[in-house]
């Protein structure tokens, strides 16, 4: 019998790329908190129909990439391919309109697409997002931008990209819609299948289309921005105001329409050149009317982003982003007294915050090898002599420098640990 492995596109993530995902964690909590975003955590399962009405039926990710299934009594469940749908469920549903001011909330967790898996796209992918709900300011609009290159920044990265765009209200959309319709009729037969489909159902979507022989004609499509009424260029106008004021760089491309139905207004996405062809490292933009899509009779315009986390470690450890969290003192205790006398001491100086780990090896050169290899800092050697003359063998792994030290020692270890 073959040995078990995970499922196609899910991964483990191990030591010592764990604790980069645990560093670029901790930076995005602390962006968040600075920006005065408090963390939400929404259920993994929902219902089919939040989905297929929030995301919309002819995106890719309804049409072809849900985890979907048949709960034991009959309903459709999904495992959740983003997050801003459950968001403002929870929001309707909690009824967080009725507190004052503007909604600021964060999420980490993953999400789950059938995809085609390749480098930086897997079935099982983590997002760090956020999502402020409550203004159609196009203030906000610049500070969700600039947070989330904050969070960047915070992690390390450089040389990444900002693509701006509006896709305009629904209003708007829907004259660009049949705008593109009437342009597709002569086009869309040159087009791959899900294009022709689309160029009758839904035709922004095509705009989303990756077939290589698709682009050059998806170049020559109308333009979004040219489609926009009075108020949505002005909003447009104002998000590029603030953004210039915070000094924030961008390029306007209005082919980023992103591939979920419930963008209005402004959307963005930043991409590193680092990643490979899978090149988004976030994406979001502004779903004024969700909330009315997921029956919410009051209006709760919001904006918000979902950075691939998966794609974020991987560009911080590309460039070496993230120092990785290394052992202080491993402890080489020799024979079965010592081993007693190393637990109980490395007790007491796992209290003055630093981290130990005891061997149970029972050979030193082996325990010193496993030191150097794990990259520990210090070794401590205890033996039947050491703990008469209650002082012990302190060993600098990078220098190779050998000490005695004391208990008291060990336990200040601003003394020894440099
Ligand atoms: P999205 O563009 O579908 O937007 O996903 C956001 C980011 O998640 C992408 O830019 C990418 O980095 C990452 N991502 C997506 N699919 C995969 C995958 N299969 N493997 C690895 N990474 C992936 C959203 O999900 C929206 N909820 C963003 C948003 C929040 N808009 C408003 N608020």
């Amino acid at each position: 019998m073959n040995p078990l492995t995970s499922v196609k596109g899910m991964r483990d993530i191990l030591p010592p790329s764990s604790a980069v995902w645990n560093q670029v964690e901790a930076a995005a909590r602390r962006i968040f908190a600075r920006f005065n975003y408090r963390e939400i955590r929404t259920p993994i399962l929902e219902e089919t129909a939040l989905f297929a009405r929030g995301v919309g039926e002819e995106t890719d990710i309804v049409s072809k990439e849900m985890y979907t299934f048949e709960d034991r009594d009959g309903t459709s469940l999904t495992l959740r391919p983003e997050n801003t749908a459950s968001v403002l469920r929870a929001y309707i549903q909690q009824r967080l309109d009725q507190e004052p001011g503007v909604h600021k909330l964060y999420y980490i967790g993953p999400m789950f697409r059938r995809e085609r898996p390749q480098k930086g796209r897997y079935r099982q992918f983590y997002q760090i997002g956020a999502e402020a709900i409550g203004s159609d300011s196009p203030a906000i609009d610049a500070e969700v931008i600039q947070m989330v290159l904050a969070i960047l920044d915070e992690v390390g990265i450089a040389g990444y990209k900002l693509l701006i765009n509006s896709v305009g209200s629904k209003e708007s959309r829907a004259r660009y819609n049949e705008i593109l319709r009437e342009a597709l009729r002569e086009a869309a037969p040159q087009m791959c299948g899900d294009c022709r489909r689309r160029a009758e159902t839904n035709p922004l979507r095509v705009l989303d289309c990756k077939v290589p022989e698709d682009q050059p004609i998806i170049e020559k499509l109308p333009s979004i921005l040219d489609s926009l009424d009075e108020s949505d260029r002005e909003h447009f106008r104002r998000v590029r105001e603030f953004l210039d004021d915070l000094g924030i760089r961008y390029t306007v491309n209005p082919r980023l329409v992103r591939g979920l139905d419930y963008y209005a207004r402004t959307t963005f996405e930043v991409t590193h050149g680092a990643l490979g062809a899978q090149n988004a490292i976030l994406g979001g933009g502004r779903y004024d009317g969700l909330a009315e899509i997921l029956g919410s009779k009051v209006p709760a315009p919001g904006i918000g982003f979902s950075i691939g986390e998966d794609r974020l470690v991987m560009t911080a450890e590309e460039a070496q982003a993230m120092t990785p969290a290394v052992l202080d003192l491993y402890v080489a205790p020799m024979g079965e007294a010592a081993l007693r006398h190393a637990l109980v001491l490395a007790t007491e100086i796992r209290k003055t915050g630093i981290s130990v780990e005891v061997s149970t090896d029972r050979k030193l050169k082996r325990m010193l090898e496993i030191a150097n290899k794990t990259g520990a800092r210090y070794t401590l050697i205890i033996g039947d002599n050491e703990i008469a003359s209650q002082s012990y063998t302190l060993k600098n792994m990078a220098t190779g420098e050998q000490t005695s030290a004391t208990r008291q020692k060990l336990l200040e270890h601003t003394q020894w640990l440099k």
